[in-house]
């Protein structure tokens, strides 16, 4: 099984509000109908869920945030899941939409909602989920990130490989240069932190990461743009990206 999170920049234009880069995603819907091994796909927030949760400053932490910042945010999700749930469709894939509130209790995975997600992705469907302000209780909400799902995902169905579609080739070793760090064995490598994103952007994504290598799971930074790269990684463990070496495969 793979777990694969399309991210927000990746999925969206970042520049401007509310504006889905629709091409890219029926590319990266193509793409997924060359895989023939079970897939559970996360998104990311990008310009619709991430530019709503600055306007009404939410973030990760659960607190008393704007009511009308919740609801906008959950309903901005559910717009950019509908785009890529059509685009799936219209590519001739059957994806099946889970929200987390299907799966998630506060800020806990319920272990056996997940195992059902496996099922259903062993089944033939695609479970499309999606990073969204989410209720914690005693009128507490927080922002769940498309990349903390895919740690949650991961600890509890320990997947073959959690793919993260980026709006870059990997990590770079060098941001000027932009020099492509291929492979990680366990070490984490330093990032400089983009403050416009309430769930870390990067640096969320790299800790997420990390933590799956650490639990035993490869963790593989690739191209959104170049989505035969997903396709390669999967088919053929060719890595043309960033690959964090799992545990159990270092
Ligand atoms: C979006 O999830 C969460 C919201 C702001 C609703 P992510 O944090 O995973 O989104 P991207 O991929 O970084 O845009």
């Amino acid at each position: 099984m793979i777990l694969i999170k399309l991210g927000g920049s990746i999925i969206t234009n970042k520049e401007k509000p509310l504006s889905a880069r629709r091409k890219t995603i029926d590319n990266l819907s193509k793409s997924l109908k060359k895989i023939d091994e079970p897939v559970i796909i996360v998104h990311g927030g990008g310009s619709y869920g991430h530019y709503w949760s600055v306007k009404y400053d939410m973030h990760t932490k659960e607190r008393k945030y704007d009511l009308r910042g919740v609801a906008i945010v959950k309903n901005s999700m559910i717009e950019l899941n509908k785009i890529i749930l059509d685009s799936f469709l219209k590519n001739r894939l059957n994806p099946y939409c889970l929200p987390p509130t299907d799966f998630m209790s506060g800020n806990k995975p319920i272990a056996k909602k997940v195992k059902e997600i496996q099922k259903i992705a062993k089944s033939g469907l695609i479970p499309v989920t999606f990073g969204d302000a989410l209720w914690y209780g005693q009128n507490k909400t927080f922002i769940l990130s498309g990349d903390k799902i895919m740690t949650h995902l991961a600890k509890i169905l320990k997947p073959r490989l959690c793919l993260f579609a980026l709006n870059e080739d990997g990590l770079y070793s060098d941001l000027k240069s932009k020099k492509l760090i291929y492979e990680l064995k366990g070490e984490k490598p330093s990032i400089s932190k983009n403050k416009m994103d309430v769930t870390g952007g990067m640096t969320r994504k790299v800790d997420e990461a990390t933590k799956i290598a650490k639990m035993g799971m490869n963790v593989f930074f690739v191209n959104g743009n170049k989505p035969e790269r997903i396709v390669k990684a999967i088919k053929n463990k060719k890595y043309e990206g960033t690959l964090f070496r799992g545990k159990r495969n270092v």
